[in-house]
Order: C-alpha cells, then sequence, then structure tokens
C-alpha cells in the first residue's frame, strides 16, 4: 500500500542544500546528490530539448481517429437504415458509462442471509416460510444492481461503433504512445486484441507500431462484429484490400499455450465478463499470451479501475504460474486520467524487471500552478505518494520549469527517494510562505 506523504522531502532536501552552502542547483550538480529528489539528469536527459517538451511528457494534445476508418465508418452509418441512431447511442452511451460490475453470487448469499434475519424479526412474515422467502426475493431484487450482457448483434455492433469507436481508438492510442515514448526501441511483430469489436486497437497499432506489425489476431464471440471490424479495414465494403494487411479475425482465443504475442490487448471488455471467475481466468490466460506488454484499458469509472486492480494484482501476486514465461510481470504505467473528453483508466503490464522503466515518478492528479511555486502529486517507483511543492529557488529552474509544464499522467524526470529514505523528522512549511 502507498503511504501519503507531505511536502517533507523536495523541501528537507532543499534546506540541506542551503544549509551546506551549496551553489545553485545546476544540470549535473542535480544529479549527483545522493537519496535526494532531484532532476534526472544522469544522462543530460534535456540536453537540448525544451523544457515543455521533457521525456516525461506523454500527453498527446489531440488524437484524430485516422481519416479511412471514420469515412468507412461514416460510410457504414449512413448504408444502415437503422431508426433513431442517435437516440440509441445516446442510451448505449449512458449504459455503458454507469454500468457496475456484475453482484457475485457469494455477496447475493450474504445479502439473502441478512435480509432474511432482519425480517424473521417480523412475526408475519416469521411464520410463513414462503412468504418470508418472497419478502427476501423482493427486496434483492430492489436494491441489487442488475448487470446485463450485452448482445452484440448486427445493430448494436453498429451503435456501438457510432457511439465509441473515437473514444476507444484515442483511449487506447494513448497507452500505446506511453509505451512508444518510454521504449522506442520496441518494435513488436506481432498482436493480438481480446474482445475487439470495431477493431480500433488494430488501427491505433497500426498507427503507433504499422512499420513492424506484421500479425494482428483479433478475438471477439460476436460474428458481427468481426463482420463490422473486417468491413471497417476494407472501407466500408465486404471486399476490397484492407487498408491495415496481416489482421486474422477469430471467434475464440488460440488454444495452444504456446503461441504469444509480443503486444496483447483487451480495451472495454473485461466489463463485458458476467463474473470474477471469468475474468481471472481470462486475466490470467491474457497474461500467459503475453511476450512484452499487456495493455488493459477500461472506462474511467470506478467499475473499470476496480477491474484493472484485479487484474493487476493477479498478474503481479503470481498466482498464475506460466509454465512457459517465468518471466515476472511488473506494472508499466498505472494510471487514471482524463484524456480530451475520454475519461479511460489503463494499466500496462510488462514481463521482466522493472528497474529500468519505472524510474521516475507519475503526476497523479491535476498539476497546480501558482505563482513561483507547482503542487505535484506524485506516485513514487517505490509506490508511496508524495505532495510535492516545487520552486525555482529551492529546486532549480530545471525542475521547476519541467513541473511547471506537466500535466496529469505525466513522468517528471526526478529521482525520489524511496520511502525507507526519507528524512524521519516532518518538515516544512510551505516554500515561499
Ligand atoms: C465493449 S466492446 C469493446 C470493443 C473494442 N475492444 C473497443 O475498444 O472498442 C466488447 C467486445 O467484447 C466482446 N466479447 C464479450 N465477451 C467476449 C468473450 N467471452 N470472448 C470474446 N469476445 C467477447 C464483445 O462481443 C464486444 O465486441
Amino acid at each position: 500500500m502507498a503511504t501519503v506523504r507531505g511536502l517533507r522531502h523536495l523541501l528537507t532536501c532543499s534546506r540541506w542544500r542551503r544549509g551546506s552552502g551549496e551553489a545553485p542547483q545546476s544540470r549535473t550538480l542535480a544529479a549527483i546528490v545522493p537519496g535526494i529528489s532531484q532532476v534526472d539528469n544522469n544522462s543530460d536527459f534535456l540536453g537540448k530539448t525544451p523544457h515543455r517538451r521533457h521525456p516525461g511528457i506523454l500527453q498527446l494534445p489531440c488524437i484524430e481517429v485516422p481519416p479511412a476508418l471514420a469515412a468507412a465508418a461514416q460510410f457504414l452509418l449512413l448504408g444502415s437504415s437503422m431508426p433513431n441512431v442517435e437516440k440509441q447511442v445516446q442510451a448505449l452511451t449512458n449504459y455503458l458509462w454507469s454500468r457496475r460490475l456484475p453482484v457475485e453470487p457469494q455477496e447475493l448469499q450474504r445479502r439473502a442471509v441478512h435480509l432474511e434475519k432482519k425480517f424473521l424479526e417480523n412475526p408475519d412474515l416469521g411464520q410463513l416460510e414462503e412468504k418470508l422467502r418472497e419478502a427476501v426475493l423482493r427486496a434483492l431484487r430492489k436494491t441489487t444492481y442488475h448487470w446485463q450482457e450485452l448482445n452484440y448483434n448486427e445493430s448494436l455492433s453498429l451503435v456501438y461503433m457510432a457511439a465509441r469507436l473515437d473514444g476507444g481508438f484515442a483511449a487506447v492510442s494513448r497507452a500505446f504512445h506511453e509505451i512508444q515514448v518510454r521504449v522506442p526501441e520496441f518494435q513488436p511483430q506481432t498482436l493480438m486484441d481480446f474482445g475487439s469489436g470495431t477493431g480500433s486497437v488494430t488501427w491505433a497499432a497500426h498507427s503507433a507500431w504499422g512499420q513492424s506489425l506484421r500479425e494482428y489476431l483479433c478475438v471477439d464471440s460476436s460474428a458481427a462484429m468481426l463482420v463490422l471490424a473486417e468491413k471497417l479495414l476494407k472501407g466500408g465494403s465486404e471486399s476490397g484490400e484492407p487498408y491495415v494487411p496481416g489482421v486474422f479475425f477469430r471467434q475464440f482465443l488460440p488454444v495452444s499455450p504456446k503461441v504469444q504475442f509480443d503486444v496483447v490487448v483487451s480495451a472495454f471488455s473485461l466489463s463485458e465478463l458476467p463474473s470474477k471467475a471469468d475474468r481471472t481466468e481470462l486475466v490470467q490466460t491474457l497474461w500467459r499470451k503475453t511476450n512484452h506488454f499487456l495493455v488493459l484499458v477500461e472506462n474511467g469509472t470506478k467499475a473499470g479501475h476496480c477491474l484493472l486492480m484485479d487484474a493487476r494484482d493477479l498478474v503481479l501476486k503470481g498466482k498464475e504460474k506460466s509454465p512457459l514465461d517465468p518471466r515476472p510481470g511488473f506494472v508499466f504505467a498505472p494510471n487514471k486520467k482524463k484524456q480530451k473528453d475520454e475519461k479511460f483508466s489503463m494499466v500496462i503490464l510488462a514481463r521482466g524487471s522493472p528497474e529500468e522503466a519505472n524510474r521516475w515518478p507519475r503526476i497523479i492528479q491535476p498539476v497546480l500552478k501558482r505563482p513561483r511555486h507547482v503542487h505535484c502529486h506524485l506516485c513514487c517507483p517505490d509506490g508511496h505518494m508524495q505532495h510535492a511543492v516545487i520552486t525555482a529557488r529551492q529546486h532549480g529552474r530545471d525542475l521547476y520549469r519541467c513541473a511547471r509544464v506537466s500535466s496529469w499522467g505525466d513522468l517528471l524526470p526526478v529521482i525520489t527517494p524511496s520511502e525507507s529514505e526519507l528524512p524521519l523528522s516532518p518538515a516544512d512549511d510551505p516554500p515561499g510562505s
């Protein structure tokens, strides 16, 4: 569990430096002060790069759906004779954004027992078993969230496309962008997309790694969705050359446990599964099929976030033992952020060692810019939280300016001490006070 720490170390370090009479922080000097929050300048990461483009910035200013995809979607919508499309799109959007997790059978049982006890205190109900049962069922029906499985037939698939194609594409593009920026040498050759729907993941992956990807496997239990995704790739028709070569469509996951993919994705599909047991099994299967990165994306809602935290824990706690790939997993990118109008949750899990990938803390709330100081809430590489108040005077111009141009979701190019290295004495007043 992460601990919330105060302003302590950034402020403490600046006092220490002032006390020791050092010269104002320079880029190189900052990098050699041990155990202290400081600009990570080991590799002179800024070089000639302006602060506003420091390498921790992961924002995508504006994501555009590829014109070929937008045109194909429009063509299909115009060609359909569906009545009240706009109303249906609104209804589906509302449903998806308000959707909660299905109630688990054990939880239902627990609630039923609780209600039964309560009703037994009522002498009228307590004597008649039948009456009691009915009362319990009625109360359960009234108070329990009714999760519904969606049947993605031809018309619902089209409505889903109209409602979610752009938002889904944007969220997944942002996740891929994170990998691209942080591991530019990663050139995946194969990708599997579980619950592929309209195929927006394939389009986003093609935009990100089109040069290297040679196989995209789209898995979706809905035959109608698979047909729609294929049509979108062919400009809205059933024939012709697909816009992206090497895309394969399947209704089931590949059976062989030996087959792995460089990138495995599930976008907005874990929330389609009816129970925790189904989700557990799926995440374990997807992780087994992951060679490098497992990218999970869900809506930026409490339900979406919970799904991803469960999935993350499942992989990290190693309940799944992959007989073929013993490399452990680590969280490459935990995040919950606002992107354009699309609020989504994501977790990217990677195989291998976290040391290199996770050396900078992530900004986990909007950055508050105030006169001559900036408030940054950080999630540090060792998992602890830090509320840092950064000023040019105390932390140097580089860190201050990098912080000032950063946003929620970016990495701050700074070395933070691990929690155990933090000074024990509570510091400090806010700077400038
Ligand atoms: C909400 S859509 C997401 C589509 C797509 N990933 C996107 O980002 O737009 C969920 C998809 O998961 C598919 N799905 C649901 N349960 C599935 C299962 N057990 N196996 C494969 N696909 C499934 C549905 O048919 C649907 O196309």
